[in-house]
């Protein structure tokens, strides 16, 4: 039987779907990526605002009326909203055949054979998938699961709920893993957590385990994401200034520039900390890129406090920055405040954000024109075949002229021009 995935929400469901792949390939399924070619369709899925939800709920609606032309054809739902709603979306959706939440994953193929319309959501926190090795998606980087779960509570968030207790994996599990993509010839890794900065096994802590990683032969760049600023440590800030394959990017939250709002986020930071941090990294990594979430439009958010953020992203100067209104999640804290926000003043708030930071990425971007720097090269440029397109140190996209021979080699460019979110170089 062929199976296909689709995937929706953050790297965490990238890196369960190769996961899901490994685990399945194993018991026997074939991979497709032909919705026609396949007996299977697996939706993993995102619950992280309600949006992501009402999305996937349309799409699965869409694929199971090809039962009625594949009387055979199975349809699961894995991930954060099977996790969330379990047994609720045989009822939303009646064609539905299984739901499998996060943790039982290596049940699968158990449950897949069974064919029968199940639910399958126990959380199990000592599940940390050992020595299966994720199929990768990606031709160029390895997304590398550390840790699994979220502790923090961030009082609008549905996560510590649709993954569970935060558990860090083996040192040693990771790196084998980091050496067998560097075998499958992925010279870059991103290391995955929704809070990496708080990994601990038997005594390692995340900066001990990027010393450990920057080590190991052949691999040349090493990425990690997502960084909590409560866990951001000066040893933290040390070894990536240190370690030379480390980029120098870091993915830092600030969901808000307003301490009050934070306490109420339960952020357990302040704006003064963030800043100081930020301050930090630049002396330590001149050149190192940051790039943030926030939210707008969180319960009892004034316009005062609105400000705060977003003249705090004016002076900071972010490259990049993801910018949500916020969304009420059921379960959560934030659902017990009475003071929300208006949709439309969210709304308001969330477009201004994005005016002012398009317009300062674009500045960040343009002031790359003139430097060299070194490319990582994905693919052929999907709007000019004649350009190639790859990475910078720091994240930026990047094409210029060159030819396929040069996928998944290291090239240095000069930038010429920045033209919206892209850096155009020309081959030195
Ligand atoms: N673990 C990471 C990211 C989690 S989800 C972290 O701690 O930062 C990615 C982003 O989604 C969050 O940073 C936050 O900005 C946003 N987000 C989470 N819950 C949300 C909600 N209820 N409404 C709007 N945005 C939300
Ligand atoms: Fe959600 Fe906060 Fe955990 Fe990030 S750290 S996943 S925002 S609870
Ligand atoms: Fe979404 Fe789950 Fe990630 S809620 S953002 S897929 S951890």
């Amino acid at each position: 039987m062929n199976f296909i995935i689709e995937t929706y929400g953050c790297q965490m469901n990238v890196a369960d779907s190769e996961l899901i792949t490994s685990i399945l390939i194993t018991a026997g399924y074939k991979h497709t990526v032909d919705m026609d070619q396949a007996d299977i369709i697996i939706f993993n899925t995102c619950s992280i605002r309600e949006h992501a939800e009402v999305r996937v709920i349309g799409r699965i609606a869409n694929e199971v009326s090809r039962k009625i032309n594949n009387k055979n054809l199975l349809v699961g739902i894995v991930g954060c909203m099977a996790q969330r709603l379990g047994e609720e979306l045989h009822k939303i959706n009646k064609k539905i055949d299984f739901v499998v939440g996060v943790d039982q994953y290596l049940k699968l193929p158990e449950i897949i054979n069974a064919k029968i319309g199940s639910t399958n959501i126990e959380f199990n926190t000592d599940e940390i998938y050992t020595n299966l090795f994720p199929v990768r998606s990606e031709s160029h980087n390895a997304f590398i699961t550390i840790m699994r779960g979220c502790d923090n509570y961030c009082s609008y968030c549905i996560v510590p709920y649709t993954r569970g207790r935060e558990r860090s994996r083996p040192v040693k599990e990771i790196l084998n893993e980091v050496k067998q993509s560097i075998s499958e010839n992925k010279f870059e890794i991103t290391l995955l957590g929704q809070n990496v900065n708080s990994y601990n096994h038997e005594g390692n802590d995340f900066p001990d385990l990027l010393k450990k990683v920057n080590e190991i032969d052949g691999l040349k760049r090493i990425r990690f994401i997502t960084s909590h600023p409560k866990d951001l440590s000066d040893k933290l800030i040390e070894t990536m200034a240190t370690c030379e394959k480390v980029c120098e990017h870091v993915h830092l939250p600030m969901q808000s520039g307003n301490s009050e709002i934070l306490n109420r986020m339960n952020r357990k930071y302040t704006s003064e900390h963030y800043r100081d941090l930020i301050k930090k990294l630049r002396q330590a990594m001149p050149n190192i890129a940051i790039t943030t979430d926030v939210i707008a439009g969180f319960p009892g958010e004034s316009e005062e406090q609105f400000l705060d953020t977003y003249n705090m992203m004016k002076e900071i100067q972010f490259d990049f920055a993801f910018m949500f209104k916020y969304s009420e999640r059921s379960g959560t804290k934030a659902i017990e405040f009475n003071d929300s926000v208006p949709e439309e003043v969210r709304l308001e708030r969330l477009q201004r954000l994005i005016d002012q930071q398009c317009e300062i990425t674009t500045q960040v971007y343009k002031s790359r024109i003139g430097r060299e720097e070194e490319i990582y090269v994905e693919c052929v440029s999907k709007k000019n075949k004649e350009e190639i397109s790859g990475k910078t140190k720091d994240f930026k996209i990047t094409v210029f002229e060159g030819d396929e021979t040069m996928i998944n080699k290291f090239v240095k460019v000069k930038i010429i021009d920045a033209t919206g979110w892209t850096l155009k170089g020309r081959l030195l």
